[in-house]
């Protein structure tokens, strides 16, 4: 199967690309590199031995997106192409409502008018602001503090919308929590342009030395040790949790034993969380980094970062019971991934 990955050569794209060509699948990328290079793609190029298919090219560009769908078909399309800082969004909520909102619903009418229904979705725990119970379930009211999280809930609406007004669209929405980490290979990775604003990408920078501390911001949360806890997942398994959306929505893009495909091709829209389950606190996550890697993180006490809340992890039930997805990679293979991929880069 061949499938359209907008947004494929940042962090999150480009290990979907990965574990897609490595079922034996085609992919064609098309990326701004707004948040990423043409690097990643030579990295997947290396670690595959072989050339990818890619355009750089925005998602709001309707004439090129009509020549790259009348060039290739694909069986589906998975989106990531989007802005994400919840900071920067503040400063530039246009770009943020241009880029995110318009550039969805221009990906989608070209969708439209080639008969491609088929769409992975990739949305954030964002959507749920301020957690009111945890672990946060699909059902938890949603609501919106910030520009992204405003463009992500804008989308999602639109992409429902669309599914109950026409036939045909399968839509699976992964709402992602804290994806960490890299692939075993050390090959691909994250690697953000300029400072970055997560925390995984700021610990691997104070090990290299790169940064000469962190800043952990609050240390008096209502958490096990008053540092933010969050629902980190490693990039590997949610990516797998692509394929096994893609599986769900009747396209067999991996053997799952336990998945009967005939009976579930899901039309509609479907949401999912894509997290651990678990939580996992800014300190825990620093310690365990010096643990498997040896190194040490020089941190001090910062105040509060605006916007944060104290704990946010998910409730994975519905994703595990659908498309049997489960994360099974611990903070351990987090942090050292994410190291190994840093010194080998
Ligand atoms: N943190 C620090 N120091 C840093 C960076 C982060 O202490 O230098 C702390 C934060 O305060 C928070 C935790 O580390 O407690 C995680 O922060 P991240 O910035 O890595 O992640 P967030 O949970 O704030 O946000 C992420 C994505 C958002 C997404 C959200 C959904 O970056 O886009 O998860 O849950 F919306």
């Amino acid at each position: 199967m061949n499938f359209l990955i907008p947004g494929g050569a940042g962090y999150i794209g480009i290990h979907i690309a990965f574990l897609l060509l490595d079922s034996g699948h085609d992919v064609v990328i098309i990326d701004n590199f707004s948040n990423s290079s043409s690097e990643s793609i030579d990295d997947l190029e290396n670690l595959m031995g072989r050339k990818i298919t890619f355009y750089q090219s925005n998602i709001s560009d309707e004439t090129e997106l009509n020549r790259i769908f009348t060039k290739h078909s694909f069986d589906a399309v998975i989106h990531l192409a989007a802005l994400k800082s919840v900071s920067e969004s503040i400063l530039k909520p246009n770009e943020y409502f241009k880029n995110n909102c318009n550039g969805t619903s221009c990906l989608l009418s070209v969708m439209r008018s080639f008969g491609v229904k088929n769409l992975i979705y990739s949305s954030s725990a964002t959507v749920y602001g301020i957690p009111r119970y945890l672990p946060i379930d699909e059902k938890h009211p949603l609501s919106s503090n910030n520009p992204y999280a405003e463009t992500k809930l804008k989308i999602e609406e639109e992409l429902r919308s669309i599914s109950e007004a026409e036939d045909g669209w399968k839509i699976v929405c992964l709402r992602y929590f804290n994806p960490v980490g890299a692939h075993e290979s050390g090959l691909i990775g994250e690697n953000p342009r300029g400072i970055p604003n997560n925390l995984m990408p700021h610990i691997v920078n104070v090990a290299n030395g790169e940064l000469p501390h962190i800043n952990i911001y609050g240390n008096d949360y209502d958490t096990i040790d008053g540092t933010g806890v969050r629902d980190y997942v490693h990039i590997m398994d949610l990516s797998e949790s692509h394929l096994l959306a893609l599986n769900y929505i009747g396209l067999k893009v991996i053997n799952h034993e336990d998945i009967e495909l005939s009976s579930i091709a899901k039309a509609g829209f479907h949401i999912f969380n894509i997290g651990t389950g678990k939580g996992c606190s800014v300190l825990e996550l620093i310690r365990t980094f010096e643990e498997v890697n040896n190194v040490k993180i020089p941190y001090k006490f910062a105040s509060r970062r605006p916007g944060d809340v104290a704990s946010c992890y998910a409730d994975v039930h519905r994703s595990a019971q659908a498309f049997k997805w489960i994360a099974t990679k611990g903070v351990e293979e987090m942090c050292s991934s994410a190291w190994n991929f840093k010194i080998r880069s």
